[in-house]
């Protein structure tokens, strides 16, 4: 019963969605009672009985566990509303053989399944679906970190933050990192699937580029290995978004050296102080300093020095430098003086004690707070974009205009160049490589509750993302895919995906990488279990 495949899965799923559609209009937060219940029972009877699976499933008939469970990884406020579609059901996996049964059981009952990790998809999409009923897999008890420095490398599961993975690099040793994102609670399995990048990535390219190995449930529910699993298979999951492919249990990276001694820096302009030449000046140049330097660019409207009500736009200049203060300043004197930075602003530490400078944390804040698991909520839309050449100087001005008149989306630019620039475009499915001079990610974030609000945000998001077209990539306009953005379209998952996914977000996630996942796609789930709004799809041939 294990592999049976469902017979016509593509008609059985549109037959799927237009039973549940109607269901879902009476009765939001359940699907077909018999079915849930045929499936718990599933779950129970297909679980390893030294592992017994019960205890870790919840559903709404659970009360406040359930809504406890829920929410513990709802890291967008944005989708914790009384209409946002709730499961019918989450499995809290402890052991690899509750993430076998949830596969197989749900295959059997033709049910959709989120896989959530650290819940940070920007359109909560690890546990939010549109349409059919659904249960989340939540990894989060799948946790290890297991670093071993005498092969520099650390096999780490998938619903591990990484704070945890740097905090557990660093009792082992102060000169090994990994070179991951910048918000400690981010999960690993939505991260590193997706593509990750951080503060090293000139020096050292993109998270994926230093994975060795994982363990993955596949749609028969085996666990694979590397080996097993083979190539093309593994190519995936390092930055194609392993939604489409599996439960990735865990991945095997290689740690990167890095100095006793890496130094940060933080130095703010306003336009007032001649924010566009320095920006101007760092478009010219953070693609080509020295590989060990990452200068990052956050732009945000704030109110104008003199206490009036007018508003100016202010660059923060957030740097990172594999190295001391005494390099890096000869570095700044000779190639980006126009930004003065001075020995006042550096701020010398541990690798450790920087990932706490870039999160905003006193550096004195014991490391310890990485192993905190919750981050301060809000509400959150993102858009990314690729920048290929400098915008011109009125165009810069143009844009100051734009985002003092919106108020509320900011963007960071993040630069690339150094070893990304080296690393072949196909060479994992994240595709924005050579060629890119940075990234831009938008945002948005607010408090205040409503979907009138939301919408306004969004919209005004939107609009700044408008304005920008002229200056950046275009056919395809590329995004990044953890930067995930539901407006580039989503897929209905019937007949026509491939088209769909091609059309609205598969090129510009990964423009000709796209055609080389959908065949893997078709040869490891060609059911198309393994199914969200923005997956790969299945070849239509
Ligand atoms: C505050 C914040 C800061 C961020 N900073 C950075 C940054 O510095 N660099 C960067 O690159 N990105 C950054 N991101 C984006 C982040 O990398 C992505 O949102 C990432 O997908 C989150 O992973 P997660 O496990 O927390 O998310 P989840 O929401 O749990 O998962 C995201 C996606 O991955 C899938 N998935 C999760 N676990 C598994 C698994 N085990 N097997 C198969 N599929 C799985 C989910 O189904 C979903 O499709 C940031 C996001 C936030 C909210
Ligand atoms: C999410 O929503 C619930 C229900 O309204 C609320 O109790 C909870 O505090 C919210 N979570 C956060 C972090 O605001
Ligand atoms: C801004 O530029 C002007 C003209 O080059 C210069 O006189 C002034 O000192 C600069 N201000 C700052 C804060 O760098
Ligand atoms: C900015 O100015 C507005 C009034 O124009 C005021 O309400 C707000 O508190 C100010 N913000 C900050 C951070 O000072």
């Amino acid at each position: 019963m294990a592999t049976t495949k469902p017979i016509l899965p593509t008609l059985s799923f549109l037959l799927f969605i237009s039973i549940t559609v109607a269901s879902c209009q009476l009765a939001p937060a359940s699907s077909d009672d018999s079915t849930e219940a045929s499936f718990v029972q599933c779950l129970i009877s297909k679980s390893n009985p030294s592992h017994p699976i019960s205890k870790f499933i919840y559903t709404p008939n659970d009360g406040a566990s359930y809504s406890a469970v829920l929410q513990a990884y709802i890291r967008n406020l944005r989708f914790n509303t009384s209409s946002t579609p709730k499961p019918f059901l989450i499995l809290t996996a402890l052991h690899v053989s509750h993430v076998q049964s949830a596969v197989l059981c749900a295959r059997t009952h033709g049910l959709q399944m989120k896989i959530r990790s650290g819940g940070h998809d920007y359109e909560g999409l690890s546990y939010v679906s549109s349409g059919s009923p659904f249960f989340i897999l939540d990894m989060f008890n799948f946790r290890a970190v297991d670093v071993d420095i005498e092969t520099d490398t650390a096999w780490i599961q998938t619903g591990a933050t990484l704070g945890e993975v740097y905090y557990r690099i660093a009792e082992k040793s102060g000169v090994h990192a990994y070179p991951a994102g910048i918000c400690p609670t981010v999960g690993v399995g939505g991260h590193v699937s997706g593509g990750g990048y951080g503060n090293m990535m000139r020096k050292f390219g993109l998270t994926v580029d230093h994975v060795a190995d994982a363990v993955l449930v596949d749609v028969d529910g085996r666990l694979l290995d590397r080996k097993s699993m083979g190539e093309d298979l593994f190519w995936a999951i390092r930055g194609g978004g392993a939604a489409s492919f599996g439960v990735v249990i865990a991945y095997k990276v290689n740690l990167v050296r890095v100095p006793e001694l890496v130094t940060s820096f933080s130095v703010f302009r306003t336009l007032e102080q001649n924010a566009t030449d320095v920006v101007d000046r760092w478009q010219h140049v953070a693609d080509k300093l020295d590989d060990d330097l990452f200068i990052r660019i956050t732009l945000t409207v704030v109110n104008a020095s003199g206490g009036g009500t007018g508003r100016t736009v202010r660059a923060r200049f957030l740097g990172f430098f594999i190295g001391d203060s005494a390099r890096l300043l000869s570095i700044m004197k000779s190639d980006f003086p126009e930004l003065g930075l001075a020995q006042s602003d550096c701020v010398e530490t541990s690798w450790i004690k920087s990932v706490l400078f870039w999160s905003d944390l006193a550096i004195s804040t014991p490391t310890e707070i990485l192993l905190n698991r919750t981050p301060s909520l809000t509400r959150l839309k993102r858009k990314s974009d690729y920048v290929k050449k400098p915008i011109p100087r009125d165009g810069l001005e143009n844009l100051w205009k734009k985002m003092i008149e919106l108020q509320l989306p900011g963007m960071v630019f993040n630069p690339y160049g150094g070893r990304m620039a080296e690393i072949a475009a196909d060479a994992t499915p994240f595709p924005h490589r050579a060629g890119n001079l940075w990234k831009i990610q938008y945002l948005a974030n607010w408090n205040e509750g409503g979907d009138e609000v939301a919408r306004r945000n969004v919209e005004l998001t939107r609009r700044l993302y408008e304005f920008m077209t002229p200056f950046v990539s275009k056919d395809p306009r590329e995004a990044f895919l953890n930067y995930r953005d539901i407006d580039l379209g989503v897929n209905h998952n019937g007949k026509g995906s491939y088209e769909e996914a091609r059309r609205s977000y598969g090129v510009r996630y990964f423009k000709q990488n796209f055609n080389r996942l959908v065949r893997i796609k078709t040869k490891v789930d060609p059911g198309n279990f393994f199914r969200n709004e923005q997956s790969i799809p299945v070849s239509p041939h």
